[in-house]
């Protein structure tokens, strides 16, 4: 299994460009689902959630090309007929996201057959919301052996029904999952207490593109006039504000001046005004953010919020910021329960950081130090490696297939702008097994 080995010390310098958002092209792939003409997808990241979501959409008998290169980073999906409209255990416990072929599949299909994802390193996520909405949507739901089956009423023509759904909790894919299904519904549906995600408004676009009817996406209200048929488009997905803010702090925590390019600035508010707390120096630009790193960094408690407020997804990026900040930052984790397994790791390597329920109290300003680390879950393995690029010698990060899930390139990247990073084979003796996988 790969491994990434990091010596610590060196400032990123330079320029580094931002990927596209896998959290929107997932989505986006899955809607191509709705019509039988080719969807063309630009500015797709090269990451493995990616490439697990072309084998689903080819076990159900998509045409999916994916092309990589200086030109392409684009895909072209063309669900002309599906044969099955199915998603196995086998892919859905790799990647959750695979939940969002449940509702393209029984508007377009009638009927959907898809696992459930089960529990996960970062918190019980449920799909109950998906369910519930679809019930709304008029689909009848079984489970059994595991899956959840959904098909629609072949008296009413086997189309879903409009309705009106108010999200009891505010779920990124369940709002996507959900906008996707009542694009074919009959009549008008009106989603409330919707997550307001870029990558929610950048599927909505895609659709509208397809023929959709959709308004207000990126508004906590959505509303969907169903249209009999979608055709393809042409769509450029937006750029991965996760990536951009993982960069952003790694340019901060090393005490580097670095450009990160490609990035869309408005979508990082919660984030760059987060890092101003802590003294970090930014110039934004209407594509870029270059960071000004070399200033002390303070302390700043942070809460995780729904967009707009400070994404979950940078929460353990942000840890190993605090622990090189002077003072103490409180780290509350709204969204999911269990997602500080980075904490550990981090207290391996030198940082005082102590958990309380959903709060972890970082004691900042420790001197970090290269150890042997696990990453748990992708976002958690983003934080392992900050820290290795300000610890005391050379860090060797496992399981760095959580990494590969979504960030493109990242040891090209960093190794672009100045750090020493490889990646390696099995180069050190087993440590206890960590948590299943997200
Ligand atoms: C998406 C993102 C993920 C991010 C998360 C929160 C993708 C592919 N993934 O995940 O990177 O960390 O948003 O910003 O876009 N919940 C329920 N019932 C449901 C659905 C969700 O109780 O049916 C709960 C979850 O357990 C969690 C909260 O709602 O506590 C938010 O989850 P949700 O927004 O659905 O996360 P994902 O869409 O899975």
């Amino acid at each position: 299994m790969d491994k990434i080995v990091i010596r610590g010390g060196n400032p990123l310098l330079g320029t580094v460009r931002i990927s596209g958002a896998k959290n929107a092209a997932l989505p986006c792939m899955a809607a191509a689902l709705l019509t039988d003409e080719p969807v063309i997808l630009e500015n797709i990241p090269q990451v493995r959630d990616i490439e697990t979501t072309r084998k689903l959409l080819a076990a159900m008998g998509a045409e999916v090309e994916l092309g990589y290169g200086r030109a392409h980073h684009r895909t072209t999906i063309c669900a002309r007929t599906l044969a099955a409209p199915e998603a196995s255990y086998e892919l859905v416990k790799t990647m959750r996201a695979s939940t969002l072929v449940l509702g393209p599949l029984v508007a377009r299909c009638g009927r959907a057959r898809v696992s459930l994802p089960g529990g996960c390193a970062i918190g019980a996520r449920p799909i109950d919301l998906h369910i519930k909405g679809l019930e709304h949507l008029g689909a009848k739901i079984t489970q059994e052996h595991g899956y959840v089956e959904a098909t629609t009423d072949p008296q009413k023509g086997g189309r879903l029904k409009g309705a009106e759904i108010v999200f009891d909790k505010i779920t990124v894919t369940g709002t996507e999952d959900l906008l996707m299904a009542a694009t074919l519904a009959d009549g008008e549906t009106v989603m409330q207490n919707c997550a307001r995600e870029p990558e929610v408004a950048d599927l909505a676009a895609l659709l509208n593109a397809m023929g959709a009817k959709i308004h207000g996406a990126g508004t906590s209200t959505i509303r969907i006039k169903g249209v009999d048929k979608l055709h393809g488009a042409r769509h450029r997905i937006i750029p991965d504000r996760i990536e951009a803010g993982t960069f952003i702090i790694a340019a901060a925590l090393t005490g580097g001046d670095l450009n990160v390019a490609g990035c869309d600035p408005a979508h990082l508010t919660a984030i760059l005004q987060k890092l101003a707390e802590n003294g970090v120096k930014t110039a934004v630009k209407a594509d870029s953010v270059r960071v000004m790193g070399d200033h002390p960094l303070a302390a700043a408690d942070m809460n995780t919020e729904e967009y707009p407020g400070f994404p979950t997804d940078m929460q353990a990026q942000y840890m190993a910021l605090a622990t090189q900040a002077a003072g103490t930052s409180i780290v509350t984790e709204n969204i999911f329960e269990n997602r500080f397994m980075h904490a550990q790791e981090l207290v391996r390597m030198g940082a005082n950081i102590k958990i309380e329920g959903r709060r972890a109290i970082v004691r900042g300003g420790t001197p970090l130090s290269a150890a042997a680390v696990l990453a748990s879950d992708l976002r958690a393995s983003a934080s392992l490696v900050l820290a290795a690029l300000v610890a005391d010698g050379e860090t060797i990060i496992d399981r760095v297939y959580h990494l590969d899930r979504g960030y493109e390139n990242i040891e090209e990247k960093l190794k672009g702008v100045g750090a020493e990073i490889r990646r390696v084979g099995n180069i050190f003796p087993k440590r206890a097994a960590a948590p299943a996988q997200s």
